[in-house]
Formats: structure tokens, sequence, C-alpha cells
């Protein structure tokens, strides 16, 4: 482990700027090309099926959410940036079994013990408050319900856009401050969304 990245903290991307107004929805452009091989691995991953509610913290403009809901599931899409939404709804054209929902990781518009699967991918590098976000997501879950985070592979000493992810020990911490929350059967894993390699950290609600 290199000491430079054991100091950044999982959410060290926790003020990026560029989520609203007109450069969030090119981002959101941007995420619905590259976000399905996230949205596909979480899915399997997550074992989705149409028993659940799925609640998709981060949800971007709603690549996941999209993906959940085929499998049958009911689906909150959650995301702070209103571009992204607009987006979401526009291309889900009023299916009934998504919910967006204006909200935050740490403030979570969705009622306690009501979600079997909580997944947040490509954003708790950006969550403001990472042990606020995991209460949330401890509360919304009902027992036995999954915590699923995945973050694509990044090296120690990137820099820039390269940056935009985690490095083991990044991953290997957010897996802690799981165990710190209450989840059990937390583990971390090596995985790959299409090409890319990602980290996948997974937990459980007891
Ligand atoms: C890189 S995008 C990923 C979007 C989507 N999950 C995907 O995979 O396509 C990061 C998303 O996290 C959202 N975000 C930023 N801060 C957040 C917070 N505190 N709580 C929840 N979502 C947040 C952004 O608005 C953005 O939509």
């Amino acid at each position: 482990m290199n000491d430079a990245s054991a100091e950044m903290p999982v959410n060290h991307h926790a003020d990026h700027p560029g989520f609203a107004g007109i450069t969030g929805s090119l981002f959101g452009f941007l995420f619905l090309l590259i976000g399905r091989a996230n949205a596909r691995l979480a899915t399997e991953r997550a074992h989705v099926s149409a028993a659940d509610h799925v609640v998709d913290v981060g949800c971007g403009p709603g690549t996941a959410a999209r993906t959940a809901a085929r499998r049958g599931a009911r689906v909150t899409g959650v995301d702070p940036s209103a571009s992204m939404l607009r987006i979401a709804q526009a291309v889900t054209r009023g299916r009934a079994d998504i919910t967006w929902a204006e909200g935050t990781a740490e403030r979570l518009p969705v009622p306690d013990g009501s979600a079997t699967v909580v997944w947040a991918l490509a954003t708790v590098h950006h969550w403001r408050d990472v042990t606020e976000g995991l209460a949330q997501a401890y509360r919304v879950l009902a027992p036995g319900g999954r915590l699923l985070a995945v973050e694509r592979r990044t090296d120690h000493g990137a820099t820039g856009l390269a940056t935009h992810g985690w490095t083991d020990a990044q991953a290997e911490s957010f897996a802690g401050l799981c165990r710190a929350a209450g989840l059990v059967d937390v583990c971390v894993t090596g995985d790959r969304a299409g090409r890319r390699p990602v980290w996948t950290v997974s937990g459980t609600k007891p």
C-alpha cells in the first residue's frame, strides 16, 4: 500500500462542481454511454429480481435503474442533480416501476427498511459524508438487504480524471466503514465492468 493514497479519503471528489446546469447535462449524456457496464455488473452481483426494491444512490441519468427495472424490480433513483434527473426521466419515458427523487446519499428520500438492495455506482467518491451516507443506506435497507458499491480501479499516484475511482487502499477503507456502519459479510472484490477493472464492495444488513 502506498502511503500517499492511503491518506486519500474514499470521497476524494466530494467537492466536484460539475453535475449542475449545462455541464451536468453534458456529463449526464456521457454517463448514458459509459454507465452500461457498471449497471450490468451491479444487476448481476446483486441478483436483482422482481422481488426487489432497488435504491440507486447517485443514479445519474438512470442507466442502472432501468437495467434493474427490466429485471422486474421496483426502483428508486436518487440524485442531487436536477440535470441528471431530467435526462433520466426523458430517457425512461414514464415507466411506472421507477421513481426519480432529488436527494443525496446523506439524506435519502426513502422510508426506513423499504429497500432490498441499495447500490451506489461510481458515486461514493463524490459523497460529502460517507459515514452519514452509509447510515442512511443501513436505515433504508430491510434486514437481509444488500449494499453494493462499484468504483473504477485507480492506480496509486494517478492524477486528474484518472483519480475518479478507488485504489485498493480506498476500497478497503470503504469496506471498513461499511463494517462500522453495522453491515456484515462485507467483502471487496476486484471485478470487471466490460473491459474496465473495478472494485465492488458488498455487504448485508443483518
Ligand atoms: C460519475 S456519476 C455516476 C452516475 C451513475 N451512478 C452512473 O453510473 O451512470 C456520479 C453521480 O453522483 C451524484 N452525486 C454527487 N454527490 C452525491 C451525493 N452526495 N449523494 C448522491 N449522489 C451524489 C452526481 O450528481 C452524479 O450523478
